[in-house]
């Protein structure tokens, strides 16, 4: 496994492994690798023949104030586990590689960026401007046939869809599901700021989202009351930023579940903000629960 700081050094790699026919799997990331990036990983290295990892902490994807300093950089352990699963190129760039001095181009998606982690009070629509500029840019840098993302950030997947689509790019994005703990806990770099007395309080959110599915199956399809389920487990958490039932593309809220749905939330446990949600069919008669003794891939009729 090649590992590549400049922009050139990819482009000589990448130019002739596509001269030799091989397709190429982009795996964009911010580091600190754990089984939830490694699936992308395995699932790029089975479908192409050269499988890119990114590893760049992205600056323009953090609000003022938010973790940027703090955030967990291990870049030789994460170099390691991407080689011991098949990648064949790490690409670990310096902030000056991706934005150059004089840079002032800002790819923007708008509408689904402005709600969830998006919402005005939130200047979350700033967070979606970062990374829709930096996924633009290694789309083209890359070129890869196939980019793979985590259902884990939903609304990610979604803006990032939107954005490949606008903008014609011929990567496809494709969105492998959640990986989890034994106990539920979707898998994040962020779980590391989590301390003993906070980390079964952060068990609320995949708990609040199991109880929903629940309630679906046994046929409620109201959105008002599934939302009265999730807050009630919520309520051990320190502050819910939302709890909502969306639909999967558009994000639009939804009344009552007659189709297809993510419902999804955000919550503070502690200084750490979480993340998490599920797929939810009106129709599944059954809830997956989260009892795997390795965290792997659950069901993804039901859970993102
Ligand atoms: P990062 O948080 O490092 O995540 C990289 C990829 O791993 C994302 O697609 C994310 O959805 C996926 N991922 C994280 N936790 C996961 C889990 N438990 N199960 C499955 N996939 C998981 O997301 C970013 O970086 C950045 O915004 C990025 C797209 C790299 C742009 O800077």
């Amino acid at each position: 496994m090649r590992t590549l700081t400049t922009l050139d050094d990819l482009r000589l790699e990448l130019d002739a492994a596509r001269l030799s026919g091989r397709s190429i799997g982009l795996v964009p990331t911010m580091g600190a690798l754990h089984e939830g990036h490694l699936s992308l990983v395995d699932r790029s290295v089975a479908e192409n023949g050269v499988t890119v990892v990114t590893i760049f902490v992205n600056p323009t994807q953090f609000r003022p104030g938010e973790d940027l300093e703090a955030y967990p950089r291990q870049l030789q352990d994460d170099i390691a586990l991407a080689s011991e699963r098949g990648a064949d190129i790490v690409f670990a760039p310096p902030v000056h590689e991706i934005y150059p001095d004089g840079y002032s181009t800002t790819v923007s998606v708008v509408g689904i960026t402005e709600t969830l982690c998006g919402a005005p009070e939130r200047r979350g629509h700033e967070h979606f401007d970062g990374v829709t500029t930096v996924v633009a840019k290694l789309f083209n840098m890359v070129q890869a046939d196939r980019a793979y993302f985590g259902q884990k950030d939903a609304q990610q997947v979604a803006v990032i869809r939107r954005m490949a689509t606008d903008l014609n790019f011929r990567t496809k994005v494709i969105a492998c599901p959640t990986v989890r703990e034994a106990d539920g806990l979707a898998l994040s770099s962020r779980n590391a700021y989590l301390t003993a007395e906070e980390r079964p309080r952060a068990l609320a959110l995949s708990k609040a989202l199991r109880s929903v599915a629940g309630a679906l199956s046994d046929g409620q399809r109201d959105v008002a009351t599934l939302s009265a389920i999730a807050r009630d487990e919520l309520s051990v958490t320190d502050s819910v930023e939302y709890f909502e039932i969306v639909d999967p593309d558009t994000l639009e809220p939804v009344s009552t579940i007659e189709r297809p749905v993510l419902a999804v939330t955000a919550a503070r446990v502690g200084k750490t903000r979480l993340i998490d949600n599920f797929l939810l069919e009106p129709h599944a008669t059954a809830v997956t629960t989260p009892t795997n003794p390795n965290p792997t891939p659950q069901a993804a009729h039901l859970q993102g």
